[in-house]
């Protein structure tokens, strides 16, 4: 029996360079996150193939894939079971499964084998306390760079929501292309928050002359940012 350290290795943080790995997929073999080069990558763990929780966040996933393909972001999905379970329960998916109106649904994201567990323990994704053999719902978001700049993990027993994952990779390319940040709750449209000032002069500019910026305090200024500035889809 494995240690607890041996079990987790470690975490990836944010900011951290993603660490790379080859793997076989079920599109076939891919090199992480190099095949990526110059897209985003949500990249997740789910516990087990043919569980209940996972096989409505897959159709979910599979059916909201030209969303995120729109954002220039590519899924790849792992968990700790091999390809031809993989392949089966994708087939199962497609042919039996019905659920909240989706139907039909063809997995075509890769979704990567892993019964060694050595990506897993890579990302952290086995949590021991929750579980030593199934993966716990990990979401890395990984930048055109190769650098992770988000992380949500969820436990087995809740399934994710795909509209704050929508939203998080949204808000990230947002940060990015106007050098803002963005406030509680935060949806395409509303303001966002401009860089605290970062001297005493621009503090006083911000409170005499707030242009069109709102500011609640000379550390707390916000400013408009239209939903067609936004990229959404
Ligand atoms: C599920 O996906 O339904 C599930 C997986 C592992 C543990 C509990 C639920």
């Amino acid at each position: 029996m494995e240690s607890i350290e041996e079990q987790t290795v470690s975490m990836p943080r944010i900011g951290d360079k993603a660490p790379e790995f080859k793997a076989i997929t079920t599109q076939g073999d891919i090199n992480f996150p190099v095949d990526y080069k110059d897209k985003w990558i949500i990249f997740f763990s789910h516990p087990a193939d043919f569980t209940p929780v996972c096989t409505s966040e897959f159709m979910t996933f599979a059916k909201r894939e030209p969303e995120f393909t729109a954002l220039n972001c590519q899924l790849v999905g792992l968990s700790i079971d091999g390809l031809y379970s993989h392949i089966a329960w994708l087939r199962t998916i497609k042919e039996k499964i019905e659920f909240k109106g989706m139907k039909n649904i063809e997995v075509k994201f890769p979704l990567i084998e892993d019964i060694t567990m050595e990506v897993a323990k890579k990302y952290g994704m086995i949590q021991p306390g929750e579980s030593t053999t199934k993966a716990v719902r990990a979401v890395f978001f990984i930048d055109p760079k190769g650098m992770i700049r988000a992380i949500i993990y969820y436990p087995l027993s809740m399934g994710r929501n795909f509209d704050e994952l929508k939203r998080a990779l949204i808000a990230l390319q947002t940060a990015d292309s106007y050098n803002i940040a963005t406030p509680a709750d935060w949806q395409p449209g509303d303001d966002v928050i401009v860089p605290t000032a970062g001297s005493c002069g621009i503090a006083k500019e911000r409170m005499e002359d707030k242009q069109e910026m709102t500011c609640y305090d000379w550390f707390f200024c916000t400013k408009p940012l239209p939903v067609e500035k936004v990229k959404t889809k």
